[in-house]
């Protein structure tokens, strides 16, 4: 049996990954009326099969999110005070000082002072939790879906749980951007790019492995990376209760493909892994930042090569990636097709973590909520 085998370039639209023209040439644009309309044709399936239980595995895992319900209003300190400018100034000497990891002689950057280096921290600030916020609701869309579109009870009652997370998730980002912070951004393109992929797949399984294991294992990655950085208390417990519950949706990823995965062909593996990659080069794009330099009055053309080229950069990239490529494979997805992702994923330099613990059972270590009684028994 032949596979095919599709190429980078048709695959993600450019055959050369670090190639900032056809970066950049995927631009986003704020929608007038502020909504997002994307189609999709999928089966909704009912069940009659109401054996609640039947995979057990996803069983236990509904019943620990019964239990580690937290409420976005009451359980964080929003009184909390946020002075961006003097949390950015406390994190630059931290770090031993402005500026980013590269050399930026030549570049308007050059010339600027702490003033212009306050306001980027600010402005970085500001579109990070953007971009979390947007990732937020494409979570809570995608896993609306995957209630309708899995076929199995334990899988439809373990998503509508989270659900309720995620709806929580926005909700704390969102309140957070309008009462802490100073500025919105837009869904970065790339970002978008990924979710409108992710939401018209016709497969469920193809939404969990966009959402669950891609996009929610890299934000269990960097809410992490994030906590450790900031300085502010809130910031660090919102994303404390947030990760507990992200370090379980990735885990109702693992264990619900990891059965579906044993009766595919290793062609529609194969199709699997080209979406993984896609995925990969799509959220390792819109780290770029590219809205934050435009915001500065920086030319994305000219600073983009030296951001790819920051020493700082293989280290950071590794990191985001440590709970995506161990789930990739646990899932064999790195293995199948004589290793064509683990191909994929060393030429992104990403590969890093390949044997870091996976996340299908690491749920309990990060539970924020003390175990309730029920729990216990
Ligand atoms: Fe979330
Ligand atoms: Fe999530």
């Amino acid at each position: 049996m032949t596979i095919e085998m599709n190429s980078t370039e048709s695959i993600i639209g450019r055959a050369e990954i670090d190639d900032i023209e056809a970066i950049l040439a995927v631009v986003g644009t704020e929608d007038s009326d502020g909504r997002h309309v994307v189609h999709s044709d999928y089966d909704t399936i009912f069940t009659w099969d109401y054996e609640k239980g039947a995979r057990p595995k996803l069983n236990k895992l509904y019943e620990k999110a019964k239990g580690a319900q937290w409420n976005g209003e009451t359980d964080l300190p929003w009184e909390t005070d946020v002075d961006q400018e003097k949390l950015a100034v406390e994190a630059a000497a931290a770090q031993g000082g402005f500026a980013v990891g590269f050399d930026v002689t030549g570049t308007p950057c050059e010339k600027w002072g702490d003033n212009e280096w306050i306001q980027f921290s600010i402005e970085s600030q500001n579109w990070t939790l953007s971009q979390f916020l947007h990732g937020e609701q494409g979570a809570l869309v995608c896993t609306g879906k995957i209630v309708e579109s899995v076929p199995w009870i334990d899988a439809k009652y373990y998503a509508a749980t989270q659900v309720m997370d995620e709806a929580r998730h926005v909700e704390v980002f969102a309140k957070y951007l309008d009462e802490k912070l100073s500025g919105h951004y837009q869904v970065n393109a790339h970002l978008r790019m990924l979710l409108d992929d992710i939401v018209s797949d016709s497969r469920w399984d193809m939404t969990y492995l966009g959402m669950q294991i891609m996009i929610e294992g890299l934000a269990l990655a960097a809410f992490g990376f994030a906590r450790e950085l900031t300085p502010d208390p809130l910031l660090k417990q919102l994303l404390r209760y947030v990760m507990a519950d992200e370090a379980r949706h990735v885990a109702f990823g693992v264990l619900s493909l990891q059965e579906y995965y044993q009766d595919l062909s290793a062609a529609e593996l194969r199709e699997r892994q080209e979406f993984a990659f896609e995925a990969a080069v799509r959220m390792r794009d819109r780290f770029l930042q590219q809205e934050v330099w435009d915001r500065m009055g920086v030319d994305t053309k000219q600073i983009l090569p030296l951001v790819l080229q920051d020493p700082n950069r293989p280290a950071f990239q590794a990191l985001l990636f440590s709970k995506i490529v161990p789930n990739c494979r646990k899932l064999g997805l790195l293995d199948a097709a004589d290793g064509w992702l683990r191909t994929k994923f060393t030429e992104l330099g990403v590969i890093e973590f390949e044997s870091a613990i996976d996340t299908s059972e690491e749920y309990d270590a990060m539970a924020a909520v003390p175990p309730t009684k029920r729990d216990l028994d």
